[in-house]
């Protein structure tokens, strides 16, 4: 099988200002919440979710705020952010249309609940019910997208609210080692088919590495294989063994 297409998409595509989505098919979209139809997240990444917040009690306390966003959605929240709070707020804490990982169905913004909820920048403080899921996030696919260490790289503001799905083991590689996902895209261009990154968990062993524009498919009788595009330059495969 060709891989090649996959490029641009998955659950490792890193969107920034320095690499806007390129993917041009909309994410097959859910509601996280059966209590807020209107906030959607792409569907694996939305069971996930719902798994983490019944693992550590939160669905009555955290509240999805804003999930997956149309590009033209993203320029309306851009637009009204100019507006509304001024350029240098809206460099910090929105991203340009087209740039914005909202668009690729993989990213959340969450609140604690409230009566009242910033749209932009909700509450999400690190104590309590929030810091229990913050904690338990990894282990479900999920990492804090933008780290106050990490605003060098990412361009974007520390955000404590806002959650990207990456998938398992990606989210508790980059955690253990504590990458952002410029810094573990880049990390994994140095393994390879014959020299992959491994990861030994619950018995099974799970390699990762760095495919190029073009990977070979893996023999018949590799176990589940996943692979997913960087949206840079070429695709990462998943073995699990
Ligand atoms: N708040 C993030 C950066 C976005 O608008 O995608
Ligand atoms: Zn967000």
């Amino acid at each position: 099988m060709n891989y090649g297409y996959k490029r641009f998409s998955g659950n490792l595509i890193l969107v920034s200002a320095q690499y806007p989505l390129l993917q041009t098919d909309a994410p097959r979209c859910v509601p996280v919440l059966d209590t807020f139809p209107q906030v959607l997240l792409e569907h694996r990444a939305a069971a996930c979710l719902r798994q983490l917040l019944n693992a550590v009690g939160a669905t009555d306390e955290i509240v999805p705020v804003s999930g997956y966003r149309s590009f033209s959605q993203q320029v309306e929240i851009y637009r009204s952010s100019l507006l509304e709070h001024g350029a240098d707020f809206t460099g910090k804490y929105v991203a340009k249309p087209g740039c914005s990982e909202h668009q690729t169905g993989l990213a959340i913004d969450l609140a604690q609940k409230a009566a009242d909820i910033d749209f932009l920048c909700p509450d999400f403080p690190d104590t309590g019910i929030c810091e229990r899921f913050r904690s338990a996030a990894s282990r479900y696919g999920f990492v804090q997208r933008y780290t106050q260490d990490k605003e060098d790289i990412t361009g974007i503001a520390c955000e404590p609210w806002h959650f990207r799905y990456v998938g398992y083991p990606h989210s508790e590689i980059m955690v253990q080692m504590g990458f952002c996902l410029e810094e573990y895209i880049d990390y994994l261009h140095q393994f390879s088919q014959g020299n992959p990154f491994v990861l030994q968990q619950h018995g099974r062993q799970i390699a990762v590495y760095f495919a190029g524009e073009t990977p070979v498919q893996t023999a018949d009788e590799a176990p589940i294989t996943e692979v997913s595009g960087n949206n840079v330059d070429g695709c990462v495969m998943t073995i699990w063994q």
